[in-house]
């Protein structure tokens, strides 16, 4: 009969229906169990029934509303159950809380910054240049010549096939990039780093980091240098600090110097670094060659200037007590971290 097919036809519908989701749970609901309801219009086809048979169809009908009943409540509370079994794998309350990582700053980067703050409070202002050069701006123009041993392949990283272009051996190639592009007075520091094709030892790499200075105007003198190598020297280790002045000789400068820092040879570190005599040296400085101002279209008559290459890395070891130098290259978070409160 008719009627009593509609009634399997929707019992079946109830019985395989696939609700995974709240959204399909509410569309169940409206359908078999809300207010227009797809089980309702059955009731009204009661009257055409059988009156023998009104009986049997009156409890299918029932059977079939507590059916859709059933069947949505067991929807229901699979779906809640699934949504607390996967917020439980994915939600460990026990585990430990994850710490985040603070970074910290690079030794060589303390130091640099350290210095550079120093030069700046005199008016040096910060020049940043690239560190592949070509053998113009590192050697020729730096009053190099062309035999001279710096220029040495054992010395100079090249590019390949290239016999210009290189790393920059030290950070005095600036000099000549500024005074190329910049009339005096000039008042530069130039932080950066640089590369030589040495072996890797405690003491040596093969990249490192110098500060260049440079400062060219009317009537500089090399009075004018050694005060302000002196104001460097106390206010980046300490008032009472001592400097001593070794001639010395670099192909850009002349006269030149060298410049020591009295460390004393309290700790294993000093001792190392001093090599047993108490002085780092921190520096190389001189005036400027006439000819070098002359290689960069600087009239040497008008004007003179002096100039200086910091080494970074010794400082930093010296007042971090590093004893290896390949320790600042190696990125090893078990060493960086310790610089964490360090300024
Ligand atoms: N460029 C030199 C070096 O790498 C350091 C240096 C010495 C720089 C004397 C200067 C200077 O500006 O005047 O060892």
């Amino acid at each position: 009969m008719e009627a009593f097919k509609k009634i399997e036809a929707l019992l079946s519908e109830i019985e395989n229906s696939d609700v995974t989701t709240l959204d399909k749970l509410e569309a169940f609901r409206i359908q078999y169990l809300g207010t227009k309801n797809s089980i309702k219009p059955l009731f009204a086809e009661m009257r055409n029934v059988p009156n023998e048979q009104k009986k049997d169809f009156g409890q299918a009908l029932n059977n079939l509303k507590n059916a859709a009943e059933q069947k949505f409540n067991s929807l229901k509370e699979s779906i809640e159950q699934n949504a607390a079994d996967n917020e439980k794998s994915s939600l460990d309350l026990s585990l430990p809380s994850e710490t985040n990582l603070l970074g910290s700053r690079h030794p060589v980067s303390l130091v640099m910054n350290h210095m550079i703050n120093i030069f700046e409070k005199i008016g040096f202002v910060v020049e940043e240049e690239r560190e592949i050069e070509d053998d113009w701006h590192n050697f020729t123009a730096m009053n190099t010549p062309d035999d001279h041993p710096a220029r040495d392949m054992q010395d100079t990283f090249y590019l390949k096939n290239s016999v210009t272009n290189l790393l920059r051996t030290h950070t005095s190639s600036v000099q000549a990039r500024v005074m190329t592009k910049q009339e005096p007075p000039i008042r530069i520091i130039a932080p950066g780093r640089v590369y030589r094709n040495e072996t890797i030892s405690a003491r040596s790499h093969c990249q490192f980091h110098q500060i260049e200075g440079l400062y060219i105007d009317k009537n500089v003198s090399f009075a004018d240098m050694k005060q302000t190598l002196l104001y460097f020297a106390k206010e980046m280790y300490g008032p009472k600090t001592d400097i001593r002045l070794r001639p010395s000789y670099f192909p850009f400068t002349e006269p030149s110097a060298e410049v020591d820092v009295w460390m004393g040879t309290d700790t294993d570190t000093t001792k190392r670094l001093t090599k047993g005599t108490g002085w780092l040296e921190v520096l190389g400085c001189g005036m400027v060659d006439p000819k070098v101002l002359e290689n960069c279209k600087i009239d040497p008559e008008v004007y003179s200037g002096y100039a200086f290459g910091i080494g970074i890395e010794r400082s930093a070891m010296q007042k971090y007590d590093i004893s290896d130098i390949r320790l600042l290259f190696e990125n090893d978070t078990r060493f960086l971290k310790q610089f964490s409160s360090a300024l």
